[in-house]
């Protein structure tokens, strides 16, 4: 049963029953004392609007979205921030004065992760992006805000390397690569490509890495992505996305509640 009296948010996608989401705001209501449920919502494949303007009806403030909707929810809304509209993608709706309105919390995720958790400070460092997709495009702009003293995109398909790069490049200085001609090593390299579903190892050349180098992966499992494992041999730093979801969470929740979460505990608790 739905707990009307209090404020109502929800996380959508299909499927959903996997999420983690409803489990971090949870605990963020409880710590900063905010009275709402936030509970997990599947919505059909092809039924993505009918859910959230149910929830809307059903007196939903706020929701985040994840796969396959990212995409659906940014042509949904009828404003978007322009955090949302460089990554093309929602994860993150409030409803105001009957008005759908968009941002993405993904790549504050990121940076927030990297440089408060991880302690690695971005200005005037070496990245190496791996992927061209979705998740490579929605965390490029925050990334760019960092200052890095260049981005290299190493793509599968150098066509959407190349549209990355012509989007973005008055925020910094941008390139692109076949993986096999990647040159020197990075202080940062992240995995954005989707290889560590199929459990594939990407052809990055073992050069890339130092043993200061933080190999990051934007997947998170129980175990070690295979990303991680090869990077770890090859005597990197390795860390997950584990970090980049409650960062991600945590941004939503302000900009619902105008309250920030404190995440520590939260980050140290698997
Ligand atoms: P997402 O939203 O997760 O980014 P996507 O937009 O389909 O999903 O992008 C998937 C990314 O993973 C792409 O960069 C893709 O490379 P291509 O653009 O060349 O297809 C990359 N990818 C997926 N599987 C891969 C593999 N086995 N090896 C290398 N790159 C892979």
């Amino acid at each position: 049963m739905v707990n009307r009296k209090v404020d109502q948010y929800a996380v959508i996608g299909n499927p959903i029953a996997h999420s983690k989401s409803p489990y971090l705001h949870a605990v963020f209501a409880r710590q900063s004392q905010q009275n709402l449920s936030y509970r997990a919502l599947l919505a059909p494949l092809n039924g993505f609007e009918a859910t959230v303007r149910q929830f809307i009806r059903d007196g939903g403030r706020g929701a985040n979205v994840t796969l396959p909707f990212k995409l659906d929810a940014f042509n949904l809304c009828d404003e978007v921030t322009p955090g949302a509209s460089a990554a093309g993608a929602v994860n993150t709706l409030w409803f105001k004065n009957k008005k759908i309105v968009g941002d993405n919390t993904d790549g504050i995720g990121l940076v927030t992760d990297i440089a408060r958790n991880a302690y690695l400070c971005l200005q005037n460092k070496r990245i190496l992006l791996l992927g061209a997709g979705g998740a490579a495009r929605g965390v490029m702009l925050p990334l760019l805000e960092c200052q890095p003293a260049e981005i290299i995109i190493a793509n599968r398909s150098s066509e959407k390397a190349w549209k990355l790069i012509n989007q973005f490049k008055q925020f910094g200085k941008l390139s692109c690569t076949e993986f096999k001609d990647i040159q020197g090593q990075f202080d940062l390299v992240i995995n954005a490509t989707s290889a560590s579903i199929a459990a594939q190892l990407l052809p990055v050349p073992d050069s890339v890495y130092a043993p200061t180098t933080l190999a990051y992966d934007m997947m998170y499992a129980d175990q070690p992505t295979l990303f991680m494992k090869h990077a770890t041999k090859l005597g990197a730093q390795t860390r997950d996305g584990w970090g980049m979801l409650v960062e991600q969470a945590a941004e939503s929740f302000y900009l619902w509640r105008g309250v920030r979460p404190e995440t520590a505990k939260l980050l140290a608790s698997r």
